[in-house]
C-alpha cells in the first residue's frame, strides 16, 4: 500500500510539473480491455505496474540493470518516445496441443535515454552519445510480456550485466507452487505455500532434489512460478525466448512480497555479456481467472519468433520405448564391464574386457525391445549405455568422458539399426555429455554424422553433473548458448533433440521445432521420491515453456519387486495412462519393461492407441497440486510422419498406414495400405485423461465436445474400487505424522476396470480416481 501511495503521488507530481511532462505515465490495454499496464519514469527510474479490471496484479515495480565499469541502467533516464501498435495473427505450429494458435496483442515500445553527461564510466570518461534502452511491452488477454532492447545508436556497445533489477511486486501474500532457486538443478519436488512461508520451507524443499546443486538465496525460487491470489486469480511468472542470456530466477523480498529477477552468473560472476544491437528475453506475467486458462495459454510460445527452419518435413512426433528403465531401476547397468576403475577413451581396451553380465544395451536385449515396440505401434526405441565410457562417467568431473562414436563390443550398431528399420522402428541415439560441454561440442559434428549414416533422426542429450568448463552453472549465458548450439547443429543434420538436465525451456520450440523434448524438471527417474500431485503441477510450471519428456507408463511401480532396495512409487496404472493426455509432449515414452506390460496388455492398449500430437485440446478441469482432466483430438497430418522413410515403409509407399495411425483409428491389419481418402476423412477420435494427487476424487466429464448426431464407442480405463497409488515412501515419519496424507490405505496400484460404452455429445461420464490415481478414455466414432 505504501508503494502504491508513493507512486500515485509521484505520477501526479510528474503530471503537474512541466519539467516532468515527458515522463507522464504511459498506459496500454490488452485486446479485451481487462488488463492494463502503466509505465512511468520517476526521478530517472523506470517503473511498470499491471492491473486487471482495476485491481493490482503487479504493483509499481522497478526496471533496469546494474553494470560493470559504468553507471547503472537504473537512474537518470528520461522517456524520449512511446510508440503503440497492435498485432493479430494465427499461426500453425509444426506440432503442438492445437493446430492453430492465435497471437493477438497490443504493444507499446518506450524509448528511454540517459542523456550525455548524466552518467559516467568508471574510468571517469563521459560518454559522448546518449545511452538508449528501449522496453517493449506486449499485452495479451492472458498476460504481459516485456523485454529490454539495446539499439545500435547507443553509448552502450559491449557491456557486462552485474544484476537485472526487474521487479515483480505482488499485491498480497499469494499461494505459490515453487521449487528452490538453483544454478545447477531443476529436479525438485514442488512446495505449496504462502509466499511468506518460502523462507521457512526453503531448506526442506532444497533437500528434496537432484544433484549437483548451487543455491543462492533462502527466498530464491525458479520460474515458471505459479501463484494464486486469495481472490482466486492465477498469476504465473516466467520468461520467453531465452537466447544468448542467462536464465532468470526470482528472489523474494518477503517483507514487501516483491520478487526481483536473479540471473544465473557465468564463471566470472557476470550475469550477461551483452553486445548491441540486441534484446533480452521476455519477462512474462500470465494472469488468468481459471486454472484451466493457464493450461490453455500460449503466451510463452507467442512471444517466441516464428519457425526458423524452411524445411520441417523431417520433424515428426515420436512414441517410443527404451532400454532405459532397466538402468534407472537398478536391474541393468549402463556400463559393459567392471574391469576398469578408470577409462581413457581411445586407449582403454573394451574388446578384451570381461563383460559384467548386467549391461542393458546388449544385442539380444535391444532386439527384444525392438520386437515389442514394433508389435505395439511405437515409432522409436532409445538405447542408453551403447557407447564406451560409462564405467567412470559419473561424479568424476572428467573432461574427455565420452566420444559419442564408439559402441561397446556387444552393441552392433549397424545390425541393430537395420533390424529396427525392417520393423518400422527408428533407434533413438543417446548422448550423455556428463556436463562436459566443450567435449561434446568437439565431437558433435562426427556424432551427428554417424547418426545420419545409420538413420537415427532423434537424440536424447544429457547434462548430468558439474558443468565443464568448471565454474559455470547449468543455466548461465555460455551454457545456455551451448544447448542452443546443439539444437542448431542438429537441425543442420535433420536431427530432433530431447535434452535432459538442460535449461528449462522458454518456448524456443516454436522457432526450433526440432527441439521436441526436454526434461528440465523432476521426472519419472526420481521414482519413489516423486511426491503425490507432482504431475498435477508440472503442466502449470515446467510445461509452460515447452514439452517435457516425463517418461510415463510405469506399470510396476513397486520397485522392490525389481531390486531389494527398491521402494514404491506413488501412482496407479490408470494414473500413468492419464498422463498421456494431461501431459503434452510430441515425444512420449512408454518407459516400463515389456515384461511389466505383458500381464496388463488390456490396459497397455490405451498407450498403443493414444496419439501424441493434437489439433484440439480442451482443459476440462484443473487445480495445481490437486487434479487435471483434459480432452484431446489427434492431428491427422502428423500421424503417419514418423513412419516415412523407415524400413518396411521405405518402398516408396508413403501412403502406407503407419503403426501409429492404425492404432489411433483402429484400422484392422487386413487393410494394408491406406487410401489418403480414408485418412483425410477418418472416423472421429478423442482421448480424455485425468490424474489426481493423494486425494481420491469422483469427477463428472461432459462429452459435449463430440460431433452432434454421431455415435461413438468409449473405452474407459479407470482405477478399480480397491485401487490405491499412495505409498508414502517419499515422506519421512514426521511428514506422515503431520496428517496431510491418507492413512490406513492399502497400496494397490494395479487394480483397474475397462468398460465399453456407446456415447454421444449428450453423454456424461462419471469417473472415480483413486488416491494418486487417474483414468483414460479413448472415444472412437462407431
Ligand atoms: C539423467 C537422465 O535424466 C536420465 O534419463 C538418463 O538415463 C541418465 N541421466 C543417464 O544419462
Ligand atoms: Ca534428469
Amino acid at each position: 500500500m505504501k508503494i502504491i501511495r508513493h507512486l500515485l503521488f509521484l505520477i501526479l507530481a510528474a503530471l503537474l510539473t512541466p519539467a516532468f511532462a515527458a515522463n507522464a505515465p504511459a498506459t496500454l490495454k490488452s485486446p479485451d480491455g481487462q488488463l492494463e499496464l502503466t509505465f512511468a519514469v520517476y526521478d530517472g527510474v523506470p517503473y511498470y505496474s499491471l492491473n486487471r479490471n482495476g485491481k493490482p496484479v503487479v504493483l509499481p515495480s522497478k526496471m533496469g540493470f546494474t553494470l560493470e565499469w559504468r553507471d547503472d541502467l537504473a537512474h537518470a533516464f528520461v522517456l524520449k518516445d512511446t510508440k503503440y501498435s497492435t498485432f493479430d495473427e494465427t499461426w500453425e505450429p509444426v506440432w503442438g496441443e492445437e493446430a492453430h494458435i492465435r497471437n493477438h496483442y497490443n504493444e507499446m515500445l518506450v524509448t528511454l535515454e540517459q542523456p550525455v553527461g548524466s552518467v559516467e564510466s568508471m574510468d571517469h570518461s563521459t560518454e559522448t552519445r546518449a545511452t538508449v534502452m528501449q522496453i517493449r511491452f506486449r499485452l495479451y488477454d492472458d498476460g504481459l510480456g516485456f523485454r529490454y532492447e539495446f539499439p545500435i545508436k547507443n553509448a552502450l556497445v559491449c557491456f557486462w550485466i552485474m544484476e537485472e533489477l526487474t521487479e515483480f511486486a505482488m499485491s498480497g501474500d499469494h499461494t505459490a507452487w515453487w521449487i528452490p532457486g538453483d544454478y545447477d538443478t531443476q529436479e525438485y519436488n514442488y512446495t505449496q505455500s504462502k509466499l511468506s512461508e518460502i523462507r521457512k520451507l526453503w531448506e526442506a524443499g532444497h533437500k528434496n532434489g537432484g544433484w549437483p546443486w548451487t543455491a543462492f538465496s533462502k527466498t530464491g525460487v525458479q520460474t515458471a512460478l505459479q501463484m494464486k491470489t486469495d481472490d482466486g486469480l492465477y498469476i504465473n511468472i516466467h520468461e520467453a525466448a531465452t537466447l544468448d542470456f542467462p536464465t532468470m530466477h526470482l528472489d523474494l523480498n518477503d517483507t514487501t512480497m516483491t520478487f526481483r529477477a536473479w540471473l544465473c552468473p557465468d564463471a566470472t560472476g557476470y550475469k550477461g555479456r551483452i553486445q548491441a544491437p540486441c534484446t533480452t528475453p521476455w519477462r512474462t506475467v500470465m494472469v488468468c481467472e481459471k486454472a484451466t486458462d493457464v493450461l490453455a495459454s500460449r503466451l510463452i510460445l507467442n512471444l517466441n519468433e516464428p519457425c526458423a527452419l524452411e524445411d520441417v518435413s523431417w520433424i515428426h512426433p515420436v512414441k517410443y520405448m527404451g532400454v532405459w528403465w532397466e538402468m534407472i531401476s537398478g536391474k541393468s547397468t549402463w556400463n559393459y564391464t567392471n574391469d576398469f576403475p578408470s577409462v581413457k577413451i581411445g586407449e582403454t581396451d573394451f574388446e578384451h574386457a570381461t563383460p559384467n553380465g548386467t549391461h542393458g544395451a546388449n544385442n539380444a536385449n535391444v532386439r527384444r525391445y525392438i520386437d515389442f515396440a514394433a508389435a505395439n505401434g511405437f515409432d522409436g526405441l532409445l538405447i542408453e549405455g551403447w557407447n564406451v565410457g560409462w564405467e567412470d562417467w559419473y561424479g568424476k568431473e572428467k573432461v574427455f568422458v565420452f566420444d559419442f562414436l564408439t559402441p561397446y563390443p556387444d552393441f552392433d550398431l549397424p545390425a541393430l539399426n537395420q533390424y529396427a528399420h525392417e520393423k518400422g522402428i527408428r533407434l533413438i541415439m543417446h548422448h550423455e555429455s556428463s556436463a562436459s560441454t566443450g567435449n561434446y561440442e568437439r565431437w558433435m559434428e562426427k556424432a551427428y554424422t554417424l547418426m545420419n549414416q545409420y538413420g537415427y533422426d532423434a537424440v536424447k542429450g544429457g547434462y548430468v553433473g558439474t558443468i565443464i568448463p568448471f565454474g559455470e552453472g547449468h543455466y548461465s549465458q555460455p551454457i545456455n548458448n551451448h544447448y542452443h548450439y546443439a539444437i542448431e547443429e542438429a537441425a543442420k543434420h535433420h536431427i530432433m533433440v530431447n535434452s535432459h538436465e538442460a535449461v528449462r525451456p522458454t518456448g524456443l520450440c516454436r522457432t526450433w521445432p526440432n527441439m521436441i523434448g526436454n526434461e528440465s524438471a523432476m521426472g519419472t527417474e526420481f521414482r519413489e521420491r516423486i511426491h503425490p500431485g507432482h504431475t498435477t503441477i508440472l503442466p502449470f510450471t515446467r510445461l509452460q515453456g515447452g514439452p517435457m519428456d516425463y517418461t510415463p507408463g510405469i506399470f510396476e511401480p513397486d520397485m522392490g519387486k525389481i531390486v531389494s532396495w527398491g521402494k514404491r512409487m506413488n501412482h496407479t496404472i490408470c494414473n500413468q495412462l492419464g498422463l498421456y493426455v494431461t501431459f503434452y509432449s510430441p515425444l512420449q515414452m512408454a518407459a516400463d519393461f515389456p515384461e511389466h506390460y505383458e500381464p496388463y496388455m488390456d490396459a497397455f492398449q490405451f498407450i498403443k492407441d493414444v496419439a501424441v500430437d493434437w489439433d484440439t485440446s480442451i482443459y476440462i478441469m484443473a487445480e495445481p497440486g490437486d487434479y487435471i482432466v483434459t480432452a484431446r483430438h489427434p492431428k491427422i497430418s502428423t500421424l503417419n510422419k514418423a513412419a516415412e522413410g523407415v524400413g518396411t515403409l521405405a518402398d516408396g509407399k508413403k501412403d502406407v498406414i503407419s503403426n501409429a495411425t492404425r492404432f489411433v483409428y483402429d484400422i484392422p491389419e487386413s487393410v494394408e495400405t491406406c487410401c489418403s481418402a480414408s485418412l483425410q476423412n477418418p472416423r472421429d477420435v478423442w482421448y480424455v485423461g485425468g490424474i489426481t494427487d493423494e486425494n481420491a476424487r469422483d469427477v463428472t466429464v461432459k462429452l459435449d465436445f463430440l460431433k452432434p448426431g454421431v455415435k461413438y464407442e468409449a473405452v474407459i480405463y479407470a482405477d478399480g474400487p480397491d485401487a490405491c497409488g499412495f505409498a508414502g515412501d517419499c515422506f519421512d515419519e514426521n511428514e506422515m505424522a503431520e496428517g496431510h496424507y491418507p492413512t490406513g490405505v492399502i497400496y494397490n496400484p494395479y487394480a483397474y476396470t475397462i468398460t465399453k460404452k456407446v456415447v454421444t455429445i449428450k453423454s456424461v461420464l462419471k469417473l472415480h480416481m483413486a488416491s494418486c490415481g487417474g483414468f483414460a478414455v479413448s472415444i472412437r466414432e462407431k
